[in-house]
Formats: structure tokens, C-alpha cells, sequence
């Protein structure tokens, strides 16, 4: 059975400049060293050779997370005096980001929601990553990742990364060495096959939660 993308809870799109305050409040929680703010508004303006995305609810979802929140609102608006908004945006879920350099799609960052974490968001940022990163004809896939952080190192294993290498201390909080994670065949026909695999299943999953 053919799945809909339409089925599912939450889509990938474009990240665009009126998404960098949703961006910003992930960003906070999800890493020690957060970017500024400014480092979103040059990805989206001017850096041709980057892809920045975001994962955001769907419209029927968001129409029940609206109703829910214009609840909220009025007795908001009850209680203070003061009108509460009636145009909610679609909330943002995750976002991710990569840069083609020469030949190499280089994943910069990625990071879902604290509260919709291990429900596919992660893993539809970096599907949508990849496949772009084919359509430019990159060869390899490549990150840097914490030594202890077990579960994004999960995710990428789950899609082809291997572990190629180390940078010593390479994070200035906690002086954490990186490991550098890539994806070596990432042009071969069996890689191209896995990850057909990979995102028909996600897509499945994503559809029977939405169901
Ligand atoms: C890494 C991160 C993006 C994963 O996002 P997520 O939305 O929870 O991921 P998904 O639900 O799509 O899970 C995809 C895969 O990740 C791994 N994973 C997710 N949660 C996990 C957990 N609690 N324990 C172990 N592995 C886990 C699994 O391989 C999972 O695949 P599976 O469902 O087949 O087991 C998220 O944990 C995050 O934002 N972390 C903070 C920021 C960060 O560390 N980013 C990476 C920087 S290199």
C-alpha cells in the first residue's frame, strides 16, 4: 500500500526566517553550546550551500493543537483582559541543517522537541537531509557527534554511518572528543536500496501514528 505523506502527523519543509524563535527554543534545550540566533538568519539568507529544515505538525494536527491552545487563550484573555491571538503558526517539531561542501553533504546540526522525541521526528530531519544530499550529487555523508551521545549515534548507525574518526577535545563545554561519522557508499546502489528501505518504514511508522 502506497503511504501518504499526507497520512502522517508531521512533514519536513524548509526552514524560513519566521521559524528561528520556535528554532531557537529547541536549539536552547537540545545543546550545551546553543548557535545564535544569527547564525539561522545566515544559513537561510546567504549560504547557498547550505539546507536548513524544520519538521512541523500537520495541518490536521495542528488544527487540534489550535483548539486546544485558543482554550488556553481565552481564558487567558479572561483572566488578564488582554485578546489573545486567533492565528496560530504549525508548531515546529525538530530541525536540522547541512552543508554541501564540494562533494560532501555535512551534517552541521539536528535536534526534535524534548516532548516528541522517539516518535520519528530525528529521523525524518536526517531522511530529508540525505535524499537532499543525494539530489546534489554529494558522494559522502559526514557529522561530527559527542563520544557519549549514545542515541543520536543510534540514529545515524541506524542509517549508514560508521565511525571513521576522532577529534580530541573537539567541544569547548565539557572538552568532549567528536566522533566523525560518515556514510562511505553513499552512492552505491545498496546504499540508495537501504535507504529506500529505511524510509518507506519510517514513512509506515509515521503513518500508523497518525492513524
Ligand atoms: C538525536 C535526536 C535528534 C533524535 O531525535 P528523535 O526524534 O528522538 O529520533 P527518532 O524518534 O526519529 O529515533 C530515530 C532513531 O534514533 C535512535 N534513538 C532514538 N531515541 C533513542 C533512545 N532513547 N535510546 C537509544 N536510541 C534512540 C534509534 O536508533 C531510533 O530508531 P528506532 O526508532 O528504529 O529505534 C534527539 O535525541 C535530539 O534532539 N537530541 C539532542 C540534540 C542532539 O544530540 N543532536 C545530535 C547532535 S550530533
Amino acid at each position: 500500500m502506497a503511504i501518504d505523506i499526507q497520512d502522517a502527523l508531521f512533514e519536513a519543509d524548509d526552514m524560513t526566517l519566521e521559524d528561528i524563535p520556535a528554532v531557537m527554543e529547541i536549539e536552547k534545550t537540545a545543546f550545551p553550546i546553543p548557535w545564535p540566533e544569527q547564525a539561522y538568519r545566515h544559513e537561510i539568507l546567504e549560504n547557498r550551500n547550505g539546507y536548513f529544515i524544520v519538521v512541523r505538525l500537520n495541518k490536521a494536527a495542528t488544527a487540534v493543537e489550535t483548539d486546544q491552545r485558543q482554550v488556553s487563550r481565552k481564558l487567558f484573555g479572561r483572566l488578564t483582559g488582554r485578546p489573545s491571538r486567533t492565528v496560530a503558526p504549525r508548531p515546529i517539531l525538530g530541525f536540522a541543517g547541512m552543508w554541501m561542501l564540494v562533494d560532501e553533504g555535512h551534517i552541521s546540526t539536528i535536534a526534535s522537541r524534548t516532548d516528541w522525541r522517539g516518535r520519528g521526528v530525528g529521523e525524518l530531519l536526517l531522511v530529508t537531509l540525505l535524499r537532499e544530499a543525494q539530489r546534489r550529487s554529494a558522494i559522502f555523508a559526514t557529522l561530527e557527534v559527542r563520544v557519549n551521545n549514545v542515541v543520536a549515534q543510534n540514529l545515524y548507525r541506524k542509517y549508514g554511518f560508521t565511525e571513521v574518526g576522532r577529534r580530541r577535545r573537539y567541544y569547548r563545554d565539557n572538552d568532549e572528543d567528536a566522533l566523525i561519522m560518515t556514510v562511505e557508499n553513499f552512492v552505491e546502489p545498496e546504499y540508495r536500496a537501504q535507504l529506500d528501505a529505511l524510509e518507506q518504514a519510517l514513512r509506515a511508522k509515521l503513518a500508523r501514528q497518525a492513524a
